[in-house]
């Protein structure tokens, strides 16, 4: 008999709800985004996300036990995402769980965000297990971590600044691509050279931390400086040299802090996953390392109630659980898990 999860995702934009069962495979998955009420004001507006994941959790919930076909006496943990995120948003997921699990009578299992998107990793790959060195990188976080075993994190490097996706999305931005502004960029970039612009690429000795707040004003200086004397901005090359220089401190700093451990395995999670230069970039240090790669496939990057099914399902059997008590968190830390 397998163990079938529900897990519930609404840590931003994304209201989300999954049947997973294992762990590992996807019975179903609905995600319903509120992505293009938020387009208008070029990022997420807390409050209108909250308002919508209100408006749809219950359908979302329901269509997800539908199209897994199963029904509610059929689950056996509902896992839901306690944070970090924006806290109006993450109540709304919470609340409904909560309120779940205790009809039911079912485990309630909270869930790290983070957790959730290296989770996705076990979905896409069957036979992938712990220990592993995974980059991720979303919109709110760029981490190394060391996933020592399911539900147990070491962070080897975190951003100084900005996270990787918010730098896309501030750079897309800035050259008029819309929000979010990851996968244009990536689809701009490949019609550009990447070499056509040297932008600056920052690294820490002996630190395998990222900063990406000194490429992001190196991206808006070039762009006011050549408006200023009447040049062309070439959007493919800025996206593609922007995009190169990014994806060359993840991937370089991702291969170092595998070596250094001597890990075989990297992983990638998170929206800036599915980042097609940083797949390509990664693959061929790996391979020349000798270390196989991970990655979800694009929709499984990005938020999604199916990765924190899986989460919830390897925090469960290592004997995670809450009571009604449990309460969202807008910070939370990795390692407090
Ligand atoms: O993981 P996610 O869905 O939400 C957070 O937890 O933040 O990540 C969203 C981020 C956005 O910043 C978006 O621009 C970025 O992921 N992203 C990408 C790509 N697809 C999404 N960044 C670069 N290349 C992509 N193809
Ligand atoms: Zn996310």
């Amino acid at each position: 008999m397998s163990i079938l999860t529900l897990g519930i995702e609404s840590s931003c934009d994304e209201t989300s709800a999954a049947v997973v069962a294992d762990g590992r495979v996807v019975l179903s998955d609905v995600i319903a985004s509120s992505l293009e009420f938020h387009k208008l004001y070029g990022g997420v507006v807390p409050e209108i996300a909250s308002r919508k994941h209100l408006e749809v959790i219950d359908s979302v919930i329901d269509r997800a036990l539908k199209e897994a076909d199963v029904t509610a006496g059929d689950i056996d943990i509902v896992g839901v995402t306690r944070g970090p995120g924006l806290i109006g948003a993450l109540l709304v997921g919470v609340a409904a769980a909560k309120t779940l699990a205790y009809a039911w009578d079912k485990p309630l299992v909270p869930v790290h965000h983070l957790e959730g998107h290296i989770s996705a990793n076990f979905l896409e790959a069957p036979e992938l297990e712990p220990p592993f060195v995974c980059l991720v990188v979303s919109g709110g976080h760029s981490h190394i971590v060391r996933v020592e075993d399911y539900g147990k994190f070491r962070i080897l490097g975190r951003t100084r600044d900005d996270a990787a996706g918010e730098a896309f999305d501030k750079i897309a931005r800035a050259l008029g691509l819309g929000y979010p502004g990851g996968p244009e960029i990536d689809r701009q970039a490949k019609n550009g050279d990447p070499h056509a612009i040297k932008f600056p690429e920052t690294r820490f000795p002996d630190s395998f931390d990222f900063s990406f707040s000194g490429i992001k004003t190196a991206v808006l200086n070039y762009l006011n400086n050549t408006k200023a004397k009447g040049g062309e901005i070439v959007i493919p090359d800025v996206c593609a040299s922007f995009q190169q220089a990014v994806v060359d401190v993840l991937s370089g700093n991702l291969i170092a802090a595998a070596r250094s451990l001597g890990e075989r395995k990297v992983v990638l999670a998170g929206g800036v996953a599915a980042n097609s230069a940083l797949k390509a970039a990664v693959n061929a240090k790996a391979s020349k390392a000798g270390m196989k790669v991970y990655y979800p496939r694009p929709l499984l990057c990005t938020d999604n109630g199916a990765m924190i099914a899986s989460a919830a399902h390897y925090a469960w059997l290592g004997g995670r659980e809450s009571g009604a008590d449990m309460n969202a968190v807008a910070n939370w830390d990795l390692e407090e898990l």
